[in-house]
């Protein structure tokens, strides 16, 4: 009786998986939380999927229109969840049919307590029922939060959440939110598509910011979170630094350095900004390809910071056919001189068992955020960063 028990387990999980392939590369898109916050409804999301398209960000490859909290009505008699009837008066599937018909997906969140962090109904109890009724709506991405959830395990909950989308029949991607507080890069790999590994982000570059009981970590101190945890990250299943702060008051440099680092971190590029309305600078910056390039390089690999002096950061990521990016970040506020000496900056990454050695190899260098071919590896060049900025380079070797 017991051996035939545990046989059914067995081939039960067997089955249980998270759908495969819906994040080979790290996933791009927006979400209402940072600007919105509680102020969404189905007007502005319509048209900010019009706006991903009209300006040109759907073409650099921001696909997801991801609605955060506070979306919810009150479950029906039957248990079922509802939109809020004011705010999405056509309903979810309405909006999700408008934003596929401009090629675009549509994530939606919840949480795996009874309620979400803004206090709407969440999923506990009602994790089967809930994954269909997105599944119907035609959703494509689910955000699960971890709010309100005193007596859970986090590993139960996501799985069980993980089986749900699989039983209801759509690919949704599973984007896990707890914050790193049970450091699920060790335990989600075949649960979600990626996990937050901090708390909440704010629109500011290095501090900590209170409110009460909740605080907002600045980029800087995120960065110094998910660095160190490259070797978790990979296709399929990524290391999530938080949405992106890009255009919401932060320095155009501060911006540039932000967008730069997580493409460094191949983190997940959801945008967190009002699209309808960008600034030049901040539109330049979300659609460099040559830089979403560095995130979203097929092979994959989280770069790392391998060298630190006097302020100066230097990181490298490798990139498919043998190239490689790299960034020199400035830490301080002040601008600071450089001297790129390429032979001397000798590296070997772990994950790949690569080395990036310029003595041995001559590396033609582009300097991203210039889009300018500069001088080879073979010359040394003194640069200067500015405070709270970068360079970004691609380096292929030059036999190519
Ligand atoms: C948590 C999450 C945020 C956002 C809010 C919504 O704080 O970490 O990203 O989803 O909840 O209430």
């Amino acid at each position: 009786m017991l051996a035939a028990a545990a046989m059914l387990a067995t081939s039960l999980n067997v089955n249980a998986q998270k759908w495969e392939n819906l994040a080979l590369t790290p996933p791009m898109g927006w979400s209402s939380w940072n600007k919105f916050a509680r102020n969404i409804d189905e007007k502005s999301i319509r048209e900010i999927a019009d706006a991903m398209v009209s300006s040109g960000l759907a073409d650099c490859g921001y696909e997801y229109i991801n609605i955060d909290d506070c979306w919810h009505g009150e479950r029906d008699a039957d248990g079922n969840i509802q939109c809020d009837p004011e705010k999405f008066p056509s309903g979810m599937k309405a909006l999700a049919d408008y934003i596929h018909s401009k090629g675009l997906k549509i994530g939606i969140y919840s949480d795996a307590g009874c309620l979400t962090c803004a206090g709407e109904p969440g999923s506990l109890g009602h994790e089967y029922q809930d994954a269909k009724t997105y599944a119907s709506w035609g959703i494509d991405y689910l955000k699960y939060d971890w709010c309100n959830t005193p007596d859970q395990v986090t590993k139960g909950s996501y799985r069980l959440m993980r089986d749900a989308l699989r039983a209801a029949g759509r690919p949704i991607l599973f984007s896990i939110c707890e914050w790193g507080s049970t450091e699920p890069w060790k335990w989600a790999g075949d649960i979600g598509h990626m996990w937050r590994t901090t708390g909440d982000i704010g629109a500011h570059f290095d501090c900590v910011k209170f409110y009460g009981a909740w605080g907002e970590l600045g980029v800087l101190q995120i960065v110094d979170k998910n660095e160190p945890l490259r070797t978790y990250a990979g296709p399929g299943h990524w290391n999530d630094p938080d949405m992106l702060e890009v255009g919401n008051g932060m320095s155009e440099n501060e911006d540039r350095a932000h967008f730069t680092l997580w493409c460094m971190m191949a983190a997940p590029l959801i945008l967190g900004n009002d699209i309808r309305d960008m600034s030049d600078e901040t539109k330049a910056i979300l659609s460099n390809k040559d830089v979403i390039a560095i995130d979203q390089d097929p092979l994959g690999v989280q770069g790392w910071r391998f060298y630190v002096s006097d302020g100066i950061e230097y990181w490298f990521k490798p990139l498919s056919g043998d190239d490689w990016a790299m960034c020199v970040f400035n830490r301080t506020t002040s601008p600071k001189k450089v001297m790129l000496d390429w032979k001397d900056l000798a590296t070997y990454d772990n994950i790949t068992n690569r080395k990036f050695n310029a003595v041995s190899t001559i590396y033609n260098v582009k300097n991203l955020w210039t889009g300018k071919e500069e001088p080879s590896t073979e010359k040394n060049r003194e640069i200067t960063v500015p405070g709270y900025d970068v360079a970004l380079y691609r380096l292929t070797p030059k036999t190519k």
